[in-house]
């Protein structure tokens, strides 16, 4: 069965976003996981879609032009997600959104669709966030993988990554990778047995 496999970029107190209502501390929001070659499909919540919709569509328009997080040119390496994202299937899941400007995103009204998503044949699926949905996709015990790029810094108040977890989840390490800047890469297969 395909994978369903979580990616955030969090600071050491597990933030996922700051008092700005975004992570301010990372420099680009390019596909650092190392993912785009095992994966054809991208899962997101409500509360994030619009803003990467957006995010997203201004690099493929002008990829010249500063993007309104980081206030930059887009890097390379975003560029590349800019076009790997407007050719991949993205389900987004909202019970209240009906309308994208992408032709390859639809919504997916409760968590039974990702499970069914799951067991269609396909490469792995990209769980892109935010939060509450990574949460309660991990308490479902759909998720398969959790990959984390930890920055140095305490972010002090803003969103946390695992706010809605309801219950106890095994890790098993995988692998540990020090970037540049500071940063650790994070791999951990999510144990969806009893823990
Ligand atoms: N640091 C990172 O790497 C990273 C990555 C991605 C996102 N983020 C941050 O995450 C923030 C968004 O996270 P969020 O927690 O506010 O929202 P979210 O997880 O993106 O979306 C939550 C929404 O998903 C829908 N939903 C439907 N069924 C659900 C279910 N079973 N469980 C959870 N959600 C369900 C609901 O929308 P309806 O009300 O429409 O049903 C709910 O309001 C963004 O602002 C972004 O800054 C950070």
């Amino acid at each position: 069965m395909r994978k369903v496999i979580a990616a955030m970029k969090v600071s050491v107190d597990e933030k996922v976003e700051g008092s700005a209502g975004h992570a301010d501390w990372v420099e680009a929001w390019s596909e650092d996981y190392g993912l785009m070659p095992q994966i054809d499909a991208c899962v997101l919540g409500g509360g994030m879609y619009p803003g990467y919709e957006q995010y997203w569509t201004s690099i493929q328009n002008d990829p010249n032009t500063p993007v309104w997080i980081t206030g930059k040119a887009p890097s390379p390496a975003e560029i590349e997600w800019a076009r790997f994202a407007a050719e991949t299937p993205h389900y987004v899941l909202s019970s209240t959104m009906t309308a994208t400007r992408w032709p390859k995103t639809s919504f997916v009204r409760g968590i039974g669709e990702i499970a069914d998503l799951k067991q269609q044949p396909g490469k792995d699926i990209y769980l892109v966030g935010g939060a509450r949905t990574v949460a309660s996709l991990i308490d479902a015990g759909l998720v398969d993988e959790l990959r984390l790029i930890v920055y140095p810094l305490i972010a002090g108040v803003g969103k946390a990554l695992f706010p809605t977890t309801e219950h106890r989840h095994r890790l098993e390490l995988r692998e540990v990778k020090q970037l540049e800047g500071g940063r650790v890469s994070l791999i951990y297969a999510i144990g969806n047995g009893a823990g």
